[in-house]
């Protein structure tokens, strides 16, 4: 696949892969995508995951047509990229490795070497000639680990974006972008949303008419959805509208009062998304509770505590900066219920976090009381 007359794509589809980063799940598998300039000189843009390392180089030699390459840009050494990078320095002794100064520690505790040899250290601002082609780099720490940069082609106008703008899916996955590109960002760079904005200012300097980023398509045409859907996730705001629920339940109760909860606020015209969090995936859940700007959170006590998979997402949310949201709860408990102050308590860390003046407390099954408290949430809510 050619992206411009010089720039190649050599990426690997990965279509055997359970658990991406053996945690997310990727029903239409994933992609690790790599690029060759073709140029006086000639550059690699990254590697792929290990496995595919005798597939990615035999690309890699039907795109050299018999030439040699001069430079192995490395944006990033998460081994998803930087799997192939040891046998490619093998194959390829003149070959130069361009990276970061973060970069080249790590090649020594995934590579055993760091090619100080070989090596070419680049910081912001700096560039690279391959001939008519001129690349510059940009930071971008913590977008996803702390040596990644991204390059800018200033012939082409391309900017490689290493992880960010990628999404979950083989190359040719044919679905919208946005829906599997936030599932990535909020469980993979989500954290990191300062670290975002600051390169996107930087990017925003920059004419860019492609983004080909280590995952996912390559992104053409209009851009000006990406970047603000990136902006937009990145200061945390909400790209959707309506109310996320997620729920916890045991006998059926708790998952009732979150099902009614979600009828009278569709009765009133307003979006709501359903999660059971037994049952559904963790990362769309996160997810959910990234792009909606109000949420409900209903659970019950369990052992003193709140229930396991509530837990989990709670501790999920304020481990990637939950923050800025408005926040409603019910909470079930048969003899001491304690649900509702246990996940305030796990909140208290959490930024600009407003709680509804209603909530519910149910205790068993629901009573009058309690379906009058959920109408009363729901009027709040919508
Ligand atoms: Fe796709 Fe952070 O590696």
């Amino acid at each position: 696949m050619d992206i411009t007359k010089d720039i190649v794509y050599i990426g690997v589809d990965d279509k055997a892969i359970d658990l991406f980063e053996g945690q997310y799940d990727v029903p239409n598998g994933m992609c690790y995508n790599s690029y060759v300039i073709l140029d006086e000189k000639i550059a690699v843009l990254d590697t792929v995951d290990k496995s595919f390392t005798d597939e990615w180089l035999e690309k890699l030699d039907k795109a050299l047509c018999g030439r040699k390459p001069d430079y192995l840009i490395v944006h990033h050494m998460e081994p998803d990229h930087s799997g192939a990078l040891k046998e490619a320095m093998a194959k390829y002794p003149e070959m130069k490795i361009v990276s970061s100064a973060g970069a080249f520690p790590m090649m020594k505790a995934f590579c055993k070497n760091d090619y100080a040899d070989r090596k070419v250290l680049v910081k912001e601002g700096d560039e690279l000639s391959l001939g008519a082609h001129k690349l510059s780099f940009i930071a971008a720490p913590m977008v996803h680990w702390p040596e990644v940069i991204f390059s800018y082609d200033h012939t082409d106008k391309v900017l490689f974006s290493a992880d960010a703008f990628g999404k979950f899916g083989t190359i040719g996955t044919d679905e919208e972008w946005a829906c599997e590109a936030a599932r990535y960002y909020f469980g993979i760079v989500g954290k990191f949303g300062m670290q975002v904005q600051n390169v996107l200012k930087k990017a925003a300097a920059l004419d860019i008419k492609t983004i080909c980023p280590l995952h996912g398509p390559v992104l053409t045409g209009d851009l000006s959805e990406y970047f603000t859907l990136y902006d937009m996730w990145s200061k945390y705001e909400p790209d959707k509208n309506g109310v996320a629920i997620f729920y916890t339940s045991v006998y059926g109760h708790t998952g009732r009062a979150a099902e009614l909860l979600k009828d009278e606020l569709e009765a009133m015209g307003c979006k709501a998304a359903l999660n059971d969090l037994a049952r559904c995936d963790m990362a769309e859940a996160v997810e959910d509770a990234f792009r909606y700007g109000r949420i409900v959170l209903a659970t019950t006590t369990y052992n003193g505590d709140i229930f396991p998979f509530m837990k989990t997402f709670i501790n999920t949310l304020t481990e990637h900066n939950f923050c800025n949201r408005k926040v409603g709860l019910i909470e079930n408990g048969a003899w001491a219920p304690v649900a509702a102050n246990i996940m305030k308590k796990m909140l208290e860390g959490a930024k600009g976090i407003e709680y509804t003046e209603n909530s519910v407390k149910i205790k068993g099954d629901l009573t009058q009381e309690n379906i009058d408290q959920i109408k009363a949430l729901a009027k709040e809510m919508a």
